[in-house]
């Protein structure tokens, strides 16, 4: 499994032949102005919430190439009334795809469209194949739904956001990989914003300091599970 950071809160995840693109927001992210959207390859788009920050490319790059959309139901609608093909799903259930099962996990934020419309209630996911099994909190506080996870299966890495204000923090990320029972942890939605601007060398020291393996990815960079 490849993970490739696109900014933000968007990365590009390779499983089992299959590209997976989550959370797309990058035309609108001037931090990932090297990142073409045309050239991305997609065959799902996982989408955690309706928010702009989240779903800025999700028509543009599903209309391209024909990815699937995966969310909840009311994001699916969304895009079903814009002609996109999706499936639907829920907080807690799983659906086995051709590349592995994804589960729709439990966060604590908000979800409304830009114009204001009903996004159901957003979420993460977990996806679990055979080349491993990682877990991408999407915004998110500290919960203790968390700790639910390790108890359903066995995380090799913990996709957490860090940048604070909208979503946990640094120190609270800590405790959540704790919470997931996963040490290497990937950090996400950081830096595009001012409220959300992290000291990268603090995050790092700071996980390293409880036995924990912080990557922060440079925009366009991978690492492999
Ligand atoms: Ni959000
Ligand atoms: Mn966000």
């Amino acid at each position: 499994m490849k993970i490739t950071y696109l900014g933000h809160a968007s990365l590009s995840t390779e499983v089992a032949g299959k590209n997976i693109i989550v959370d797309p927001f990058i035309t609108g992210n001037e931090l990932a102005k090297n990142i073409d959207i045309n050239s991305l390859k997609a065959d799902y788009i996982l989408v955690t919430h309706a928010h702009q920050d989240h779903i800025l490319d999700v028509e543009a790059i599903a209309r391209r190439t024909g990815a699937k959309v995966v969310s909840n139901f009311e994001i699916i609608n969304h895009f079903a009334e814009l002609g996109i093909e999706g499936h639907p799903m829920n907080h807690g259930g799983t659906w086995t795809f051709d590349f592995g099962k994804v589960t729709y996990t439990n966060a604590i934020h908000s979800s409304s469209f830009p114009d204001g419309s009903y996004g159901g209630q957003p979420g993460g996911f977990i996806i679990e194949s055979a080349e491993g099994n990682i877990y991408i909190a999407g915004d998110t506080a500290l919960t203790m739904d968390m700790k639910l996870i390790p108890l359903q299966t066995s995380i090799d890495l913990a996709v957490l956001p860090l940048g604070d204000n909208f979503t946990m923090g640094i120190e609270s990320a800590v405790i959540a990989s704790d919470y997931v029972e996963c040490n290497r942890v990937l950090g996400y939605h950081f830096d595009t914003f001012g409220y959300i601007v992290i000291d990268h060398k603090k995050a790092v020291t700071t996980f390293k300091e409880k036995g924990k393996e912080l990557t922060l990815l440079e925009i366009g960079s991978s690492l492999d599970v």
